[in-house]
Protein backbone atom coordinates (compact mmCIF):
# COMPACT_ATOMS: atom_id res chain seq x y z
CA UNK A 1 0.00 0.00 0.00
CA UNK A 2 0.96 3.22 -0.61
CA UNK A 3 2.40 5.08 2.60
CA UNK A 4 1.00 7.92 3.95
CA UNK A 5 2.93 10.84 4.94
CA UNK A 6 2.22 12.74 7.97
CA UNK A 7 1.07 15.62 8.06
CA UNK A 8 2.37 17.85 10.50
CA UNK A 9 -0.55 19.64 12.62
CA UNK A 10 -3.19 16.85 11.18
CA UNK A 11 -4.98 15.94 13.36
CA UNK A 12 -8.45 13.79 13.41
CA UNK A 13 -10.56 14.18 16.44
CA UNK A 14 -14.26 13.03 16.10
CA UNK A 15 -17.37 10.39 16.86
CA UNK A 16 -19.42 12.89 16.64
CA UNK A 17 -21.64 12.91 13.57
CA UNK A 18 -19.33 14.56 11.26
CA UNK A 19 -15.43 14.40 11.35
CA UNK A 20 -13.17 17.86 12.50
CA UNK A 21 -10.58 17.89 9.87
CA UNK A 22 -7.61 20.28 11.44
CA UNK A 23 -4.88 20.66 8.94
CA UNK A 24 -1.87 22.44 9.07
CA UNK A 25 0.96 23.25 6.96
CA UNK A 26 1.90 19.60 5.77
CA UNK A 27 5.61 19.35 5.65
CA UNK A 28 6.75 15.80 4.69
CA UNK A 29 8.87 13.88 6.85
CA UNK A 30 8.77 10.18 6.52
CA UNK A 31 6.46 7.88 8.81
CA UNK A 32 8.52 6.31 11.38
CA UNK A 33 8.20 2.64 10.53
CA UNK A 34 8.86 1.11 14.24
CA UNK A 35 6.84 -1.60 16.17
CA UNK A 36 5.05 1.72 17.28
CA UNK A 37 5.41 1.17 21.23
CA UNK A 38 3.51 3.72 23.08
CA UNK A 39 6.47 3.59 26.59
CA UNK A 40 4.69 4.13 29.52
CA UNK A 41 5.01 7.31 31.04
CA UNK A 42 8.10 6.37 33.44
CA UNK A 43 9.65 4.46 30.87
CA UNK A 44 9.45 7.63 28.12
CA UNK A 45 13.30 8.01 27.78
CA UNK A 46 13.96 11.99 28.18
CA UNK A 47 17.03 13.22 26.17
CA UNK A 48 19.55 15.37 27.00
CA UNK A 49 18.38 18.85 27.85
CA UNK A 50 19.64 21.36 25.35
CA UNK A 51 21.34 24.79 26.79
CA UNK A 52 18.13 27.03 27.34
CA UNK A 53 18.95 30.53 25.48
CA UNK A 54 16.92 33.35 24.99
CA UNK A 55 15.98 32.00 21.30
CA UNK A 56 14.32 29.02 23.28
CA UNK A 57 10.97 29.71 24.07
CA UNK A 58 11.20 32.03 20.91
CA UNK A 59 11.42 28.85 19.18
CA UNK A 60 9.24 26.73 21.05
CA UNK A 61 5.99 29.29 20.44
CA UNK A 62 6.74 28.92 16.75
CA UNK A 63 6.62 25.27 17.28
CA UNK A 64 3.85 25.47 19.23
CA UNK A 65 1.76 27.73 16.73
CA UNK A 66 2.21 24.95 14.36
CA UNK A 67 1.38 21.91 15.98
CA UNK A 68 0.02 22.75 19.21
CA UNK A 69 -2.47 25.59 19.19
CA UNK A 70 -5.52 24.03 17.47
CA UNK A 71 -6.28 22.24 20.41
CA UNK A 72 -4.38 24.24 23.50
CA UNK A 73 -5.27 27.33 22.26
CA UNK A 74 -3.09 30.92 21.46
CA UNK A 75 -2.95 31.75 24.90
CA UNK A 76 -2.54 28.30 26.31
CA UNK A 77 -6.16 28.63 27.75
CA UNK A 78 -6.93 24.38 26.19
CA UNK A 79 -9.65 26.20 24.11
CA UNK A 80 -8.21 25.92 20.42
CA UNK A 81 -10.77 25.45 17.57
CA UNK A 82 -10.73 21.73 17.97
CA UNK A 83 -11.14 21.89 21.69
CA UNK A 84 -14.60 21.39 21.82
CA UNK A 85 -14.71 18.12 19.78
CA UNK A 86 -12.07 16.09 22.10
CA UNK A 87 -13.40 14.58 25.68
CA UNK A 88 -11.26 14.75 27.43
CA UNK A 89 -10.65 18.50 26.73
CA UNK A 90 -6.74 19.43 26.10
CA UNK A 91 -5.13 21.13 29.06
CA UNK A 92 -5.76 24.62 30.04
CA UNK A 93 -2.00 25.29 30.59
CA UNK A 94 -2.50 28.50 32.51
CA UNK A 95 -4.74 26.76 35.38
CA UNK A 96 -1.22 24.61 36.42
CA UNK A 97 -3.02 21.46 36.43
CA UNK A 98 -1.02 18.58 35.17
CA UNK A 99 -1.92 15.11 35.51
CA UNK A 100 0.67 13.12 34.88
CA UNK A 101 3.58 13.77 37.25
CA UNK A 102 6.22 12.14 39.43
CA UNK A 103 5.79 15.10 42.32
CA UNK A 104 3.87 15.08 44.98
CA UNK A 105 -0.21 15.89 44.74
CA UNK A 106 -0.76 19.43 43.79
CA UNK A 107 2.64 20.55 42.40
CA UNK A 108 3.44 21.22 39.10
CA UNK A 109 5.07 18.90 36.97
CA UNK A 110 9.04 18.34 36.45
CA UNK A 111 10.42 19.37 33.02
CA UNK A 112 11.07 15.69 32.34
CA UNK A 113 7.68 15.29 32.88
CA UNK A 114 6.68 17.38 30.33
CA UNK A 115 8.87 16.28 28.20
CA UNK A 116 7.84 12.61 28.57
CA UNK A 117 3.97 13.67 27.68
CA UNK A 118 4.90 15.74 24.86
CA UNK A 119 6.69 12.88 23.88
CA UNK A 120 4.81 10.05 24.17
CA UNK A 121 0.95 11.82 24.19
CA UNK A 122 -1.48 10.28 26.12
CA UNK A 123 -3.07 7.16 25.41
CA UNK A 124 -7.02 7.30 24.09
CA UNK A 125 -7.08 10.71 24.71
CA UNK A 126 -6.52 13.49 21.74
CA UNK A 127 -3.35 14.31 22.81
CA UNK A 128 -0.64 13.06 19.94
CA UNK A 129 2.78 11.16 20.80
CA UNK A 130 5.38 14.21 19.47
CA UNK A 131 8.40 12.27 19.16
CA UNK A 132 7.15 11.18 16.01
CA UNK A 133 6.75 14.83 14.56
CA UNK A 134 9.68 16.48 16.43
CA UNK A 135 12.77 16.29 17.58
CA UNK A 136 14.31 16.25 20.84
CA UNK A 137 15.40 19.88 20.77
CA UNK A 138 12.34 21.00 19.68
CA UNK A 139 10.40 19.27 22.27
CA UNK A 140 12.19 20.84 24.76
CA UNK A 141 11.93 23.86 23.71
CA UNK A 142 7.89 23.23 23.60
CA UNK A 143 8.68 22.69 27.67
CA UNK A 144 9.95 26.28 28.50
CA UNK A 145 7.06 27.58 25.99
CA UNK A 146 4.27 25.52 27.81
CA UNK A 147 5.70 26.72 31.33
CA UNK A 148 5.58 30.26 30.47
CA UNK A 149 1.62 29.94 30.48
CA UNK A 150 2.31 29.71 33.88
CA UNK A 151 3.81 32.29 36.04
CA UNK A 152 4.11 29.60 39.51
CA UNK A 153 6.83 27.71 36.97
CA UNK A 154 8.75 30.65 37.30
CA UNK A 155 9.00 30.77 41.02
CA UNK A 156 8.76 27.02 41.26
CA UNK A 157 11.16 25.79 43.75
CA UNK A 158 13.26 22.88 42.19
CA UNK A 159 10.27 20.33 41.87
CA UNK A 160 11.34 16.47 42.46
CA UNK A 161 10.40 12.91 41.69
CA UNK A 162 8.77 11.58 44.69
CA UNK A 163 9.85 8.46 46.10
CA UNK A 164 7.66 5.22 45.11
CA UNK A 165 6.90 2.85 47.40
CA UNK A 166 9.63 0.18 46.28
CA UNK A 167 7.82 -3.41 45.69
CA UNK A 168 7.31 -5.67 48.94
CA UNK A 169 9.29 -8.69 48.86
CA UNK A 170 6.24 -11.19 48.60
CA UNK A 171 4.01 -12.15 45.94
CA UNK A 172 1.21 -10.04 45.18
CA UNK A 173 -2.39 -11.03 46.26
CA UNK A 174 -4.74 -10.11 43.91
CA UNK A 175 -7.97 -11.29 45.97
CA UNK A 176 -6.58 -9.16 48.83
CA UNK A 177 -6.18 -6.04 46.49
CA UNK A 178 -9.94 -6.58 45.88
CA UNK A 179 -10.66 -6.39 49.38
CA UNK A 180 -8.24 -2.85 49.65
CA UNK A 181 -10.50 -1.66 46.78
CA UNK A 182 -13.25 -1.66 48.20
CA UNK A 183 -11.92 -0.41 51.36
CA UNK A 184 -10.72 2.45 49.76
CA UNK A 185 -13.58 3.31 48.25
CA UNK A 186 -12.15 3.04 44.85
CA UNK A 187 -15.41 1.64 43.41
CA UNK A 188 -17.01 4.78 43.61
CA UNK A 189 -15.15 6.32 41.17
CA UNK A 190 -14.38 3.61 39.25
CA UNK A 191 -16.94 1.14 39.86
CA UNK A 192 -17.31 -2.28 41.58
CA UNK A 193 -17.02 -3.44 38.44
CA UNK A 194 -13.75 -1.72 37.12
CA UNK A 195 -15.81 -0.41 34.47
CA UNK A 196 -14.99 2.89 35.25
CA UNK A 197 -18.65 3.61 36.48
CA UNK A 198 -19.76 4.03 40.03
CA UNK A 199 -22.11 6.28 42.10
CA UNK A 200 -19.94 9.38 42.28
CA UNK A 201 -19.58 9.26 38.19
CA UNK A 202 -21.88 11.32 37.26
CA UNK A 203 -21.06 14.11 39.75
CA UNK A 204 -17.29 13.95 38.50
CA UNK A 205 -15.90 17.06 37.22
CA UNK A 206 -12.66 18.61 36.29
CA UNK A 207 -11.09 22.39 37.59
CA UNK A 208 -13.22 23.75 35.34
CA UNK A 209 -16.43 22.06 36.15
CA UNK A 210 -16.88 19.62 32.97
CA UNK A 211 -17.77 16.18 32.84
CA UNK A 212 -14.16 13.81 33.46
CA UNK A 213 -14.75 9.91 32.97
CA UNK A 214 -13.30 7.40 35.25
CA UNK A 215 -10.75 4.79 34.10
CA UNK A 216 -11.79 1.25 32.82
CA UNK A 217 -9.73 -0.82 34.07
CA UNK A 218 -11.02 -3.82 31.91
CA UNK A 219 -9.16 -2.17 29.11
CA UNK A 220 -5.42 -2.12 29.72
CA UNK A 221 -5.11 0.10 27.01
CA UNK A 222 -7.51 3.04 28.27
CA UNK A 223 -4.70 3.36 31.05
CA UNK A 224 -2.98 6.80 29.66
CA UNK A 225 -0.24 6.69 31.14
CA UNK A 226 0.92 2.91 30.45
CA UNK A 227 -0.19 -0.72 32.01
CA UNK A 228 2.80 -1.39 33.91
CA UNK A 229 2.86 -2.17 38.32
CA UNK A 230 5.11 0.68 38.85
CA UNK A 231 2.87 3.17 36.71
CA UNK A 232 -0.32 2.51 38.43
CA UNK A 233 1.79 2.83 41.54
CA UNK A 234 2.83 5.99 40.24
CA UNK A 235 -0.98 7.30 39.68
CA UNK A 236 -1.76 6.12 43.52
CA UNK A 237 0.87 7.89 44.53
CA UNK A 238 0.82 11.23 42.83
CA UNK A 239 -3.02 11.46 42.18
CA UNK A 240 -3.96 13.54 38.99
CA UNK A 241 -4.30 17.08 39.47
CA UNK A 242 -7.11 19.18 38.30
CA UNK A 243 -9.36 16.26 38.09
CA UNK A 244 -11.03 13.45 41.32
CA UNK A 245 -8.47 11.30 40.82
CA UNK A 246 -6.96 11.76 44.74
CA UNK A 247 -3.05 10.75 45.51
CA UNK A 248 -3.17 8.12 48.00
CA UNK A 249 0.62 8.89 49.78
CA UNK A 250 0.66 7.53 53.41
CA UNK A 251 -3.14 6.09 53.21
CA UNK A 252 -2.19 2.57 52.67
CA UNK A 253 0.52 -0.17 53.66
CA UNK A 254 3.05 -0.54 51.03
CA UNK A 255 1.72 -4.43 50.50
CA UNK A 256 -1.82 -3.39 50.49
CA UNK A 257 -1.17 -0.81 47.57
CA UNK A 258 0.83 -3.53 45.60
CA UNK A 259 -2.00 -5.81 46.22
CA UNK A 260 -4.58 -3.49 45.01
CA UNK A 261 -2.27 -3.02 41.86
CA UNK A 262 -2.70 -6.47 41.03
CA UNK A 263 -5.99 -7.07 41.32
CA UNK A 264 -6.30 -4.14 38.96
CA UNK A 265 -4.41 -6.13 36.69
CA UNK A 266 -6.02 -9.18 36.94
CA UNK A 267 -9.26 -7.85 35.71
CA UNK A 268 -7.60 -6.06 32.37
CA UNK A 269 -8.78 -8.41 29.45
CA UNK A 270 -7.68 -11.89 28.56
CA UNK A 271 -4.09 -12.84 29.63
CA UNK A 272 -2.51 -13.00 32.59
CA UNK A 273 0.13 -9.31 33.39
CA UNK A 274 2.90 -11.44 32.98
CA UNK A 275 2.30 -13.11 29.66
CA UNK A 276 1.65 -9.36 28.47
CA UNK A 277 4.94 -8.32 29.95
CA UNK A 278 6.88 -10.87 28.58
CA UNK A 279 5.72 -10.51 25.08
CA UNK A 280 5.96 -6.80 25.10
CA UNK A 281 9.89 -7.37 25.34
CA UNK A 282 9.56 -9.71 22.32
CA UNK A 283 8.60 -6.92 20.51
CA UNK A 284 11.43 -5.00 19.80
CA UNK A 285 13.94 -5.63 16.68
CA UNK A 286 11.04 -8.73 15.25
CA UNK A 287 13.15 -7.82 11.67
CA UNK A 288 10.98 -8.27 8.13
CA UNK A 289 7.07 -9.22 8.66
CA UNK A 290 5.92 -12.74 7.12
CA UNK A 291 2.78 -11.01 6.68
CA UNK A 292 1.37 -7.51 5.97
CA UNK A 293 -2.25 -6.54 6.21
CA UNK A 294 -3.96 -3.50 5.80
CA UNK A 295 -6.56 -2.33 8.12
CA UNK A 296 -8.87 -0.17 7.06
CA UNK A 297 -11.48 2.12 9.07
CA UNK A 298 -14.55 2.45 7.76
CA UNK A 299 -17.55 4.35 9.54
CA UNK A 300 -15.88 3.86 12.92
CA UNK A 301 -15.36 -0.05 12.35
CA UNK A 302 -12.36 -1.94 10.85
CA UNK A 303 -11.89 -3.82 7.83
CA UNK A 304 -11.41 -6.73 7.87
CA UNK A 305 -12.83 -7.33 11.14
CA UNK A 306 -11.17 -10.68 11.37
CA UNK A 307 -7.35 -11.40 10.56
CA UNK A 308 -6.31 -14.92 10.55
CA UNK A 309 -2.25 -15.58 10.75
CA UNK A 310 -0.10 -18.00 11.84
CA UNK A 311 1.28 -18.46 15.57
CA UNK A 312 4.87 -17.21 15.64
CA UNK A 313 4.52 -14.88 12.27
CA UNK A 314 5.64 -11.50 12.48
CA UNK A 315 2.97 -9.52 11.55
CA UNK A 316 2.50 -5.80 10.32
CA UNK A 317 -0.43 -4.38 10.28
CA UNK A 318 -0.63 -1.09 8.23
CA UNK A 319 -3.08 1.51 8.80
CA UNK A 320 -4.84 2.85 5.85
CA UNK A 321 -7.20 6.31 5.89
CA UNK A 322 -10.45 6.26 5.00
CA UNK A 323 -12.40 7.84 1.90
CA UNK A 324 -13.08 10.53 4.81
CA UNK A 325 -10.22 10.39 6.35
CA UNK A 326 -11.50 9.34 9.42
CA UNK A 327 -9.25 6.83 10.39
CA UNK A 328 -6.51 9.27 11.64
CA UNK A 329 -7.60 9.86 14.94
CA UNK A 330 -7.68 5.69 15.45
CA UNK A 331 -5.96 3.80 17.44
CA UNK A 332 -5.21 0.31 17.42
CA UNK A 333 -4.92 -2.43 20.90
CA UNK A 334 -4.93 -5.95 21.07
CA UNK A 335 -6.14 -7.41 23.79
CA UNK A 336 -3.91 -9.41 26.27
CA UNK A 337 -0.90 -7.78 24.03
CA UNK A 338 -1.31 -3.97 25.02
CA UNK A 339 1.28 -2.90 26.10
CA UNK A 340 3.17 -3.95 23.28
CA UNK A 341 0.72 -3.51 20.46
CA UNK A 342 -1.09 -0.12 20.89
CA UNK A 343 -0.78 2.91 19.35
CA UNK A 344 -3.03 6.12 20.15
CA UNK A 345 -4.24 7.98 17.33
CA UNK A 346 -2.60 5.82 14.38
CA UNK A 347 -1.73 8.97 11.87
CA UNK A 348 -1.69 11.44 14.36
CA UNK A 349 2.28 11.67 14.10
CA UNK A 350 2.09 8.13 15.68
CA UNK A 351 3.45 5.54 12.93
CA UNK A 352 1.25 4.17 10.66
CA UNK A 353 2.00 0.72 11.13
CA UNK A 354 2.75 -1.73 14.32
CA UNK A 355 4.56 -4.92 14.05
CA UNK A 356 4.18 -7.70 16.41
CA UNK A 357 4.78 -11.68 16.59
CA UNK A 358 1.96 -13.81 19.01
CA UNK A 359 2.95 -17.11 20.08
CA UNK A 360 0.24 -18.72 21.67
CA UNK A 361 -2.91 -19.28 19.26
CA UNK A 362 -5.68 -18.27 20.15
CA UNK A 363 -8.93 -15.37 19.66
CA UNK A 364 -7.54 -11.84 20.75
CA UNK A 365 -9.90 -9.02 20.60
CA UNK A 366 -8.67 -5.94 18.73
CA UNK A 367 -10.21 -2.51 19.57
CA UNK A 368 -9.77 1.73 18.71
CA UNK A 369 -7.46 2.82 21.37
CA UNK A 370 -8.13 6.53 20.82
CA UNK A 371 -11.04 7.64 23.16
CA UNK A 372 -12.01 11.00 21.48
CA UNK A 373 -15.68 12.08 22.11
CA UNK A 374 -17.47 9.58 23.60
CA UNK A 375 -17.62 7.64 27.23
CA UNK A 376 -16.23 4.81 25.36
CA UNK A 377 -13.47 3.68 23.58
CA UNK A 378 -15.17 3.78 19.52
CA UNK A 379 -17.53 1.04 20.51
CA UNK A 380 -17.99 -0.61 17.61
CA UNK A 381 -14.33 -0.85 16.34
CA UNK A 382 -13.38 -3.97 16.71
CA UNK A 383 -12.27 -7.24 15.45
CA UNK A 384 -10.53 -10.64 16.28
CA UNK A 385 -7.18 -11.88 15.57
CA UNK A 386 -7.28 -15.48 15.19
CA UNK A 387 -3.49 -17.52 15.78
CA UNK A 388 -3.47 -20.44 14.62
C1 LIG B 1 -5.42 17.08 18.75
C2 LIG B 1 -5.39 17.87 19.97
C3 LIG B 1 -4.06 18.12 20.65
C4 LIG B 1 -2.91 18.61 20.11
C5 LIG B 1 -2.65 18.98 18.66
C6 LIG B 1 -1.99 18.75 21.20
N1 LIG B 1 -2.54 18.34 22.36
FE1 LIG B 1 -1.67 18.36 24.19
N2 LIG B 1 -3.34 17.56 25.00
C7 LIG B 1 -4.49 17.25 24.30
C8 LIG B 1 -5.45 16.66 25.20
C9 LIG B 1 -6.84 16.18 24.81
C10 LIG B 1 -4.85 16.62 26.47
C11 LIG B 1 -5.46 16.12 27.76
C12 LIG B 1 -5.19 14.65 28.01
C13 LIG B 1 -5.81 14.21 29.31
O1 LIG B 1 -6.41 15.02 30.01
O2 LIG B 1 -5.67 13.04 29.65
C14 LIG B 1 -3.53 17.21 26.32
C15 LIG B 1 -2.63 17.37 27.35
C16 LIG B 1 -1.39 17.98 27.22
C17 LIG B 1 -0.48 18.22 28.31
C18 LIG B 1 -0.77 17.98 29.77
C19 LIG B 1 -0.33 16.68 30.38
C20 LIG B 1 -0.63 16.61 31.86
O3 LIG B 1 0.23 16.12 32.60
O4 LIG B 1 -1.68 17.04 32.33
C21 LIG B 1 0.64 18.81 27.78
C22 LIG B 1 1.87 19.26 28.52
C23 LIG B 1 0.41 18.93 26.35
N3 LIG B 1 -0.83 18.42 26.05
C24 LIG B 1 1.31 19.50 25.46
C25 LIG B 1 1.09 19.62 24.10
C26 LIG B 1 2.01 20.18 23.18
C27 LIG B 1 3.35 20.81 23.56
C28 LIG B 1 1.46 20.10 21.94
C29 LIG B 1 2.05 20.50 20.62
C30 LIG B 1 3.36 19.97 20.29
C31 LIG B 1 0.16 19.48 22.10
N4 LIG B 1 -0.04 19.21 23.41
C32 LIG B 1 -0.71 19.25 21.06
C33 LIG B 1 -4.73 17.45 22.97
C34 LIG B 1 -3.82 17.94 22.06
C1 LIG C 1 -13.28 10.61 43.58
C2 LIG C 1 -13.22 9.71 42.46
C3 LIG C 1 -12.08 8.73 42.38
C4 LIG C 1 -11.65 7.86 43.34
C5 LIG C 1 -12.15 7.70 44.76
C6 LIG C 1 -10.60 7.09 42.73
N1 LIG C 1 -10.41 7.47 41.45
FE1 LIG C 1 -9.01 6.71 40.16
N2 LIG C 1 -9.57 8.05 38.78
C7 LIG C 1 -10.64 8.93 38.90
C8 LIG C 1 -10.76 9.66 37.68
C9 LIG C 1 -11.81 10.71 37.39
C10 LIG C 1 -9.75 9.21 36.81
C11 LIG C 1 -9.47 9.69 35.43
C12 LIG C 1 -8.87 11.06 35.47
C13 LIG C 1 -8.63 11.60 34.11
O1 LIG C 1 -7.84 11.03 33.37
O2 LIG C 1 -9.22 12.61 33.78
C14 LIG C 1 -9.02 8.20 37.54
C15 LIG C 1 -7.94 7.50 37.02
C16 LIG C 1 -7.34 6.43 37.64
C17 LIG C 1 -6.27 5.63 37.06
C18 LIG C 1 -5.72 5.81 35.67
C19 LIG C 1 -4.28 6.11 35.46
C20 LIG C 1 -3.96 6.22 34.00
O3 LIG C 1 -2.78 6.12 33.67
O4 LIG C 1 -4.84 6.40 33.17
C21 LIG C 1 -5.98 4.66 37.98
C22 LIG C 1 -4.97 3.56 37.82
C23 LIG C 1 -6.84 4.86 39.11
N3 LIG C 1 -7.66 5.95 38.87
C24 LIG C 1 -6.86 4.04 40.22
C25 LIG C 1 -7.64 4.29 41.33
C26 LIG C 1 -7.63 3.46 42.51
C27 LIG C 1 -6.85 2.19 42.67
C28 LIG C 1 -8.46 4.05 43.42
C29 LIG C 1 -8.71 3.67 44.85
C30 LIG C 1 -7.52 3.59 45.70
C31 LIG C 1 -9.02 5.23 42.78
N4 LIG C 1 -8.52 5.32 41.52
C32 LIG C 1 -9.91 6.08 43.38
C33 LIG C 1 -11.43 9.11 39.98
C34 LIG C 1 -11.29 8.47 41.19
Amino acid sequence: MTRHTIRRGLAILSLLTAGVFLAGCSSSRPAADAASLTPPFLDTPVAPRPAMTSATVAKGKQLYDANCIQCHGAEGKGDGYGAPFLVPPPRDFTGGQFKFRTTAGGLLPTDDDLFRTISRGANGTGMPPWKYLLNDDERWALVEYVKSFEPRFTNARTLKAMALPDAPGRSRDAVHGKAVYLKMQCEKCHGEDGRGVGPSSNAMVDAKGRHVNGRDFTQPGSYRTGWTEREIIRTLETGMNGVPMPSYTGVMSKQDEYDLVAYLMSIAGPGSGNQKRQLAKGMEGLGAPDRVITLREHAWKYEPAEIHVKRGEVVKIEFSATDNGLGAGHGFALDGLDQSVFINGAMVGAPLSVTFRVDTPGRYKFYCATQCSTTELHPKMNGVLIVN
